[in-house]
């Protein structure tokens, strides 16, 4: 069974659709929740769940990414992850800690990479006429949204969409695609789900 930290920033909901989904005959079980923020919901929503939890508040290492990244290390290393899913995680990590976990890290990104990574993905392909937007899961390497993608679903922009309208049905099929993923990648197979 592969062990599986997740790491999060906010409400956590794709978190929350990746533990549901470890169960039964599902290869992994989620075994830590993180959070560079405290207040995240979703780490409360991990914790009725009865999984382990763990915050270090990226404030507390002001220009010091190093330091935040010693102190996000610990309880990750604790917990024994074979895999660890970036989930709405908004901070970003240096190149030693994302060659640590070479080929184990994997990110959630709402568009379809390579188009529009970094921030306000949205609001950027409203703003260039797009048709289409969507979400891609991939293998997190030292460059910013730019590893092997590991899937990808697409979903329709719509004439009258704001950024919010357009993230919300771009969010259902975040819940959809990064389960699909990981159940895959937990079981060997790095072979791209198309949704
Ligand atoms: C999701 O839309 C995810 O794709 C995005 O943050 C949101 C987190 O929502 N991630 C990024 O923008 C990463 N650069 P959640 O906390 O409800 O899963």
């Amino acid at each position: 069974m592969k062990r599986v930290a997740i790491l999060i920033s906010g409400g956590g909901s794709n978190m929350l659709r990746l533990v549901e989904d470890m169960t039964g005959d599902h290869p992994a079980r989620p075994v830590l929740v993180a959070s560079n923020d405290p207040s995240a919901a979703g780490l409360a929503r991990a914790e009725r769940l009865g999984i382990p939890t763990a915050s270090v508040d990226h404030r507390d290492f002001p220009r010091d990414r190093a330091g935040f990244e010693a102190a996000l290390l610990k309880p990750l290393l604790d917990a024994q992850p074979d895999i660890i899913c970036l989930a709405g995680f908004m901070r970003i990590l240096t190149p030693e800690f994302v060659t640590r976990f070479a080929g184990r890290m994997l990110n959630i990104h709402p568009s379809l990479l390579p188009s529009y990574p970094g921030l306000n993905t949205h609001a950027r392909a409203i703003a260039a006429g797009d048709r289409e937007a969507g979400v891609t899961v991939h293998e997190v390497t030292p460059e910013l949204d730019a590893g092997p993608i590991l899937g990808q679903a697409r979903v329709p922009i719509l004439p009258d969409d704001t950024p919010e309208v357009l993230a919300s049905r771009v969010l259902v099929h975040e819940h959809l695609l990064y389960p699909a993923v990981l159940r895959r990648f937990a079981a060997g197979d790095r072979s791209p789900v198309m949704l």
